[in-house]
């Protein structure tokens, strides 16, 4: 069988117009096993070699190899990965992240993503303060995680970063996402490979024989691009865990998320400096955030079919495994379902995406004035955690701080389910508010006079950070689209951006 015939084979429209409307034909685009099932497997078991694939699937290797490439410059706004060569330092763009990070690694090191090709190296040359956690770390990044975890787990995660990227075959140490992590090496159909999601989908019920094919094709992404927790034991990294349990597929809340790392100890993996907190963390939910009842979700539409739109490859059509953001490839990928034009199409993107950074800006400055808010209660307070008006901001002040978290982690900047951003940034507001009016009353009653405006200290953060002394990069930093915040805490941002 040639390659273009086998490819052909899976070639479906994967939607049509009829007069203008929107008509899905969702179910075509099933991935059908490339290859019939009676046959011999297509790869040996266990084929980690991109290279191995190539042979048989030439086109998708060039495209999966183009992941290296840089990004066009000035098609996104907001999701600035690589484009034109450059990397892009999130706390640049969010000056409230390093403040409220500050105590580990993201508060030092926090890059915008980049193409898949580069995770592993990312990882190498990221501060060394943000591999602490040791082998845990290659879980989401080498292809070979599944490997040595099914081999033996506690070395895996008893080994430093570095002696753990010595477990992989030399000539794979820089290797990314890979075919292996997709595709099922005998028919070449989609399928994830983590110990993590095959727990995670439990808990929620989700058993494979009650899995759709979209599903797979979410889960494929989201067994990366999900949030989870690397459980400790005492100081030592055990395993690594998304925290889903009371979830159920199509609403693995922000609430539910927060719950579990609010009542399961092991996720507590740091302590915030300026508040003193021992705290989780949350990591690119993005498969949560999408499935959370999201327009797309519910019309059945997957991650690959905007990341991954079908280009035709001589006499075939490819889902193009140079994946990337459909801003950059001048929005092809909505063509199929939308009637728009481009410009109209990311004109639509960049509206959803300014009301949802208005309102991650202003719960991310908000919470950050409540953080400085108990750095001067601990300071001044004889009794802080244990007096109830303490205890209860705190409360509210962690519910608030974990859905900022969440929305500046999730990585469409609200795309992927602009209305269930508006709901988590509105209720952050709400519990920042909340905790910040009960810390001002407690300081108020013990005689602790406090400002209107708290001083952020803002440089503080930004520079200096870690080994390699990072600092505010100015044209990183991205204004408030509705230039509120600029004036809502002008004197702290003043001092940073003059
Ligand atoms: C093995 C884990 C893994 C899998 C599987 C995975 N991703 Fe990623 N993805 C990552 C990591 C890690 C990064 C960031 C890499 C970096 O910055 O070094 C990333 C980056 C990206 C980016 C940014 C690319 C750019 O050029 O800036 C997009 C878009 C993306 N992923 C979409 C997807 C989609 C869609 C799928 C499923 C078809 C998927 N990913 C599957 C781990 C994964
Ligand atoms: C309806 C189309 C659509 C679907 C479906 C979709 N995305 Fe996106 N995604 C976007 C858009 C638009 C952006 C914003 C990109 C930008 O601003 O450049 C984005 C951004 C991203 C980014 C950041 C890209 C970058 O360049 O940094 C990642 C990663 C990502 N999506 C992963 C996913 C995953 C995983 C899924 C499935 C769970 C998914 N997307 C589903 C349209 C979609
Ligand atoms: C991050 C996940 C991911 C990686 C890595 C990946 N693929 Fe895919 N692949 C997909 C998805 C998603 C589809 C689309 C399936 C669908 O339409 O349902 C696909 C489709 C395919 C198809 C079917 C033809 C087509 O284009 O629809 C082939 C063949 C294929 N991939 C081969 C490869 C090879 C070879 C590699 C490694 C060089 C690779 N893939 C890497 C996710 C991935
Ligand atoms: C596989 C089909 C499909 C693809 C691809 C697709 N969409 Fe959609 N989109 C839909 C459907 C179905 C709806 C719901 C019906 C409607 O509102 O028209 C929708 C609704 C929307 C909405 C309104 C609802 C909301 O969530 O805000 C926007 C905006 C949108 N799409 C933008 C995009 C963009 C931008 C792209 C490309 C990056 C894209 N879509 C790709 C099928 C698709």
């Amino acid at each position: 069988m040639s390659t273009s015939s086998r490819l052909s084979k899976n070639v479906l429209a994967t939607a049509v117009l009829v007069g203008g409307m929107l008509m899905l034909a969702l179910s075509a685009v099933a991935c059908a096993p490339v290859k019939e099932a009676s046959t011999a497997p297509l790869f040996a078991a266990g084929e980690h070699d991109p290279a191995v694939w190539g042979e048989v699937y030439p086109e998708v290797y060039t495209q999966w190899l183009a992941t290296q490439e840089k990004r066009p410059a000035g098609k996104s706004e907001y999701k600035r990965g690589y484009d034109g060569g450059v990397m892009y330092d999130k706390l640049s763009e969010f000056p409230f992240m390093p403040l409220l990070f500050k105590g580990w690694g993201f508060g030092i090191d926090y890059k915008e993503p980049r193409g898949h090709y580069y995770m592993l190296i990312d990882q190498a040359e990221a501060d060394p303060s943000r591999v602490k956690a040791g082998g845990a770390c290659l879980t989401c990044k080498s292809p070979y995680a599944q490997d040595l975890q099914a081999k033996d787990k506690s070395g895996l995660f008893a080994a430093t970063y570095g002696e753990a990227v010595e477990m992989i075959p030399t000539e794979h140490r820089t290797l990314g996402a890979t075919c292996i992590d997709c595709h099922d090496t005998a028919t070449v159909g989609l399928a994830t490979r983590r110990w993590t999601v095959d727990a995670a989908l439990k808990e929620i019920g989700l058993t494979e024989d009650k899995m759709m094919k979209r599903d797979t094709r979410l889960m494929v992404c989201g067994q990366c691009h999900a949030t989870y927790s690397v459980m400790k034991d005492g100081g030592q990294s055990v395993d690594v865990d998304l925290p889903w349990e009371g979830g159920t597929w199509g609403a693995i809340t922000v609430e539910t998320i927060i719950e579990n790392l609010e009542t399961q100890k092991p996720r507590l993996e740091w302590t915030q400096e300026v508040t003193g907190f021992k705290l989780a963390f949350i990591r690119h939910p993005d498969v949560e955030f999408y499935t959370a009842g999201s327009t797309h979700f519910d019309a059945g539409v997957a991650c690959n079919d905007c990341h991954m739109p079908r280009v035709s490859i001589g006499d075939a059509w490819v889902a193009d495994h140079n994946i990337m953001s459909p801003l950059k490839r001048d929005m092809v990928a909505c063509k199929g379902c939308h009637t728009g034009s481009p410009e109209e199409m990311r004109a639509k993107v960049l509206g959803i995406q300014e009301e949802s950074l208005t309102n991650l800006i202003d719960a991310g400055y908000r919470v950050a004035t409540v953080a400085k808010l108990f750095e001067l209660a601990n300071r001044s307070l004889e009794t802080t955690s244990g007096d109830p008006a303490y205890d209860e901001a705190a409360a509210h002040y962690r519910q608030a701080f974990y859905r900022m978290l969440y929305m500046g982690a999730e990585n469409s900047v609200g795309f992927h389910n602009p209305p269930e951003a508006r709901r988590i940034l509105g209720d952050a507001k709400t519990e920042a508010d909340q905790a910040d009016a009960g810390l001002r009353k407690l300081l108020a009653s013990k005689g602790v006079s406090v400002p209107k405006e708290i001083a952020l200290e803002l440089p503080k953060y930004l520079s200096d950070r870690g080994v390699r002394k990072l600092d505010f990069v100015r044209g990183d930093y991205i204004p408030d689209p509705s230039g509120a915040a600029e004036k809502t805490w002008s004197n702290s941002l003043d001092l940073l951006l003059r």
